[in-house]
This record gives C-alpha cells, structure tokens and sequence, in this order.
C-alpha cells in the first residue's frame, strides 16, 4: 500500500482521541497501516488509555501516561457531540434552547479541545515538525452560517476554532515547527451524523481519515491557526 503520510518519521508518535469513534477509529487503522507511527488509541471506555474529555483529571492522566514513552508528534482529536442517549438533540430554534444542554455542547466540543491543548502541546516537541489537528464542523463556521438552528453545536465548534486559532498564536512563540489546525471532515457516515444525514453525499470514515490525513501531510508552520476541509480548502471563521 503506499503511503498517504509521509511528513513524519519513522517512529513518530500519533494519538487519537476519540478512537472509538468511527473517523477516529479510521485514523487509527489508516495510521497503523502506515507502519512509521507507533499509535496511541485513547477513548473513555476502550483504546489503550483512558480519557474522559469532560474531566480534566482524566485529561491530565491520559497526557502524563504517554509522556513517559516520549513526545508527541502527531495528534488528532475527532471527540464530538451532536447528540446523546439522554435526549440532547441540536436546536431546530430559540424555544428548544436549554442551559444545560447548551454547556454540555461547551463541554465536549470546546472546554475539552482546550484543555487537550493545555496538556498536550507541552509534549509536542520544539525542534522539529508536529501537528495538533482537532476535527471542528463547518456549521461551525460563522460566515458560512445561511439555515441557522443547531445553536449549541455551531457555537461550541466556532469556540473550538478561536481557541485553536489563539492556542497556534501562543504555540508559535516555543514551538514555531507546530501546526494546530482546525478541520472539517465533510458529511461522514458515523452515529453522530446518522438522523441528520439524509438526502446528503456521504463519505466512509475510511475515505474522510485518508482525506484528512493527505491534508495533514501537507501542513506547515504557515498553517498553523487554520480552518481546512477535508479536501484542503480553507473555511471561512
Ligand atoms: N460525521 C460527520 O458527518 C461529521 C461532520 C462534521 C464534523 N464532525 C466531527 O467529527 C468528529 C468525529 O465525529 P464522528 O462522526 O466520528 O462521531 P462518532 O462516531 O459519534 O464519534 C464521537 C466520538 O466522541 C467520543 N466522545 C463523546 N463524548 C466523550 C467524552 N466525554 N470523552 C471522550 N470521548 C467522548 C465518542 O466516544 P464513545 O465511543 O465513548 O461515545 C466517540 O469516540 C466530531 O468532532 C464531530 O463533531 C463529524
């Protein structure tokens, strides 16, 4: 099979959060496949390490266990939450709206980013190319916002964008090789995406991880703070 990444070297370490996820368990085969990364599969209930992207503890746990084995090189956060079992569903408008709901959107696609940031880009090293990608939405994009609804989603993945917009102006100044972007993975079949996919083009987790992975092949220093699709165009903030 040839390679789709080829930036890395050999023995570079990659972490996915998220891996029980199905574009996260995508990257994870796709990256094992590759043969130069050694993986790291992390997830709340399976995966090699545990984390809980609600608890920092967990966070903070999950960073200090690969920290022994070295830097981190590469790593893909796809945790997300559109809905849940205990009826959290996206607002179709201002009525639906509920605090609770709302902060749980904050908490699983933008406080948890953010404290993977705090935790992990100290293990990313500053002498040579890394790469901290984290799979945002592109209804999260402000421009680019023409049906409205989904107030909780699109707000916690515009937030998530800023704060790794500001994280890659902070990075620069220890880590100037680091990229951190933001990326959109296209309408993926996963169960996130399940009962709102109808009547839309879809692509396999396979296809979209491989897609995002040839976009990340391709990132440099110049990129750091960016929104890209999973086709390597740029999304308006
Ligand atoms: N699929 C799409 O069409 C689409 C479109 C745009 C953006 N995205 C974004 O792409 C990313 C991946 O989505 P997906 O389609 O692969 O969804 P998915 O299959 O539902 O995966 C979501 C992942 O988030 C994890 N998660 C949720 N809450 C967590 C928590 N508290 N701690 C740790 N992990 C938690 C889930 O873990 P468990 O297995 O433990 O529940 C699962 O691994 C998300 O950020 C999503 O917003 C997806």
């Amino acid at each position: 099979m040839s390679s789709i990444i080829d930036s890395f070297e050999a023995g570079s370490k990659a972490v996915v959060v998220g891996a029980s996820g199905a574009i996260g368990g995508a990257f994870v085969e796709l990256l094992r496949a590759e043969n130069r990364f050694d993986v790291v599969e992390m997830s709340r209930l399976s995966g090699q390490v545990s984390l809980d992207i609600s608890d920092e503890t967990s966070i903070e746990a999950a960073a200090k266990d690969v920290q022994g084995s070295g830097q981190v090189d590469l790593l893909i956060n796809c945790v997300g939450l559109l809905h849940d079992k205990a009826g959290l569903v996206p607002e179709k408008n201002l009525k639906q709206l509920s605090a609770d709901f709302l902060a749980t959107y904050f908490r699983i696609n933008t406080i948890g980013p953010a404290l993977l940031l705090k935790h992990f880009t100290p293990l990313m090293p500053r002498d040579r190319r890394s790469v901290f990608v984290s799979l945002s939405a592109r209804v999260g994009s402000l421009d680019d916002n023409r049906l409205g609804g989904w107030y909780g989603y699109r707000a916690s993945k515009a937030a998530h964008n800023m704060i790794l917009r500001n994280a890659s102006i902070e990075l620069a100044r220890t880590h100037p090789l680091a990229v951190l972007a933001a990326i959109h993975p296209g309408t993926v079949e996963s169960p996130l995406s399940a009962p709102y996919a109808k009547g839309h083009p879809t692509m396999s987790p396979s296809e979209a991880a491989g897609r995002i992975l040839g976009v990340i092949n391709d990132l440099s220093p110049e990129h750091s703070g960016s929104f890209f699709a999973y086709d390597g165009s740029t999304i308006p903030w």
